[in-house]
């Protein structure tokens, strides 16, 4: 049972390994929306805890017949009691919380250099993070299978079905990616870029249960990089981590700019 006093260590030995740090990236999960109403995925309340995970194929039956997979998307988005329908209503309402502002004032204090991203929600963005990889997508955007090229799903207007591509006549897909979809190529080189670089990772709300974003703290230690996690529970990442930090991102990542802002005012 962690004391307050022993919070205080912690946070300021966060503090000074992502002030002292000359590279420092984040990873975060979907722990760190749940502050914005949106839910996790395999928290008690989370959307595959309650209704279940989906297949590995996904992306295998959405490449068999990509129209019957846009008939049923469009259906379950405005179809209540299914896990589309209520991750798109919670995204729908969403707004930045606290933790995702405190990232963005780590960007603007020079202290994180990039936030890898699980999260298709654009939270960081909008919160004023600039430096954003993310490595599921964005489910605000809609992208070619054929050539990758990326669009703003609002103001597009699915009429045929499946929609294709303007660039090369290719199926156009939602960017999230999918179970059993690869990463697109270039994302995913540019997230080991990161990581490869780092010499400390924030791990801010994510269950370590999903690769290749898993292996990230695990690659990024290896290295020698430091490693701080802010999570209310234990996680598969716990282990790894030099420093964890117990409590929600939106109280936790507030103190943790306060404390590090003081170190690096300090360092002038
Ligand atoms: N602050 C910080 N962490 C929190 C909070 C909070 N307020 N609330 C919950 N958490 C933690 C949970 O304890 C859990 O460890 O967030 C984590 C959420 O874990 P998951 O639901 O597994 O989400 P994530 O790790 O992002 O999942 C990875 O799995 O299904 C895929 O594409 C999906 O990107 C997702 C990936």
């Amino acid at each position: 049972m962690s004391t307050s006093c022993d919070f205080e260590r912690d946070l300021a030995d966060a503090a000074g390994i992502l002030a002292g740090a000359r590279y420092a990236i984040a990873l975060t999960g979907a722990g760190l929306s749940v502050e914005s109403g949106i839910p996790s995925f395999r928290g008690p309340d989370g959307l595959w805890t309650r209704y279940g995970q989906p297949s590995n194929l996904s992306y295998r039956v959405f490449s068999r017949d990509p129209q019957a997979w846009w008939e049923l998307r469009l259906r379950d988005e405005s179809t209540p009691g299914n896990p589309t329908y209520d991750l798109k209503d919670a995204v729908d309402r969403a707004t930045p919380n606290p933790g995702h502002t405190a990232m963005a004032e780590l960007e603007k204090l020079v202290i994180l250099r990039t936030v890898i991203t699980q999260n298709v929600d654009g939270l960081h963005t909008r919160a004023g993070s600039d430096s954003v990889l993310e490595i599921h997508g964005n489910r605000n955007y809609l992208r070619c299978v054929g050539c990758g090229y990326r669009r703003p799903r609002d103001g597009y207007l699915i009429t045929d079905l499946p929609p294709l591509c303007s660039q090369c006549g290719g199926v156009i897909k939602l960017d999230t990616v999918m179970f059993g979809e690869p990463i697109p190529r270039a994302t995913l080189d540019a997230c080991i870029e990161e990581v490869q670089k780092c010499d400390a990772m924030l791990l801010v709300g994510t269950s370590g249960a999903v690769n290749p974003a898993a292996q990230f703290p695990l690659m990024a230690r290896e290295r020698g990089a430091q490693i701080i996690e802010v999570n209310p529970e234990g996680t598969q990442l716990t282990a790894a981590a030099h420093v964890v930090l117990t409590g929600a991102a939106g109280e936790i990542l507030p103190a943790i700019v306060l404390a590090t802002r003081g170190r690096v005012a300090g360092s002038d």
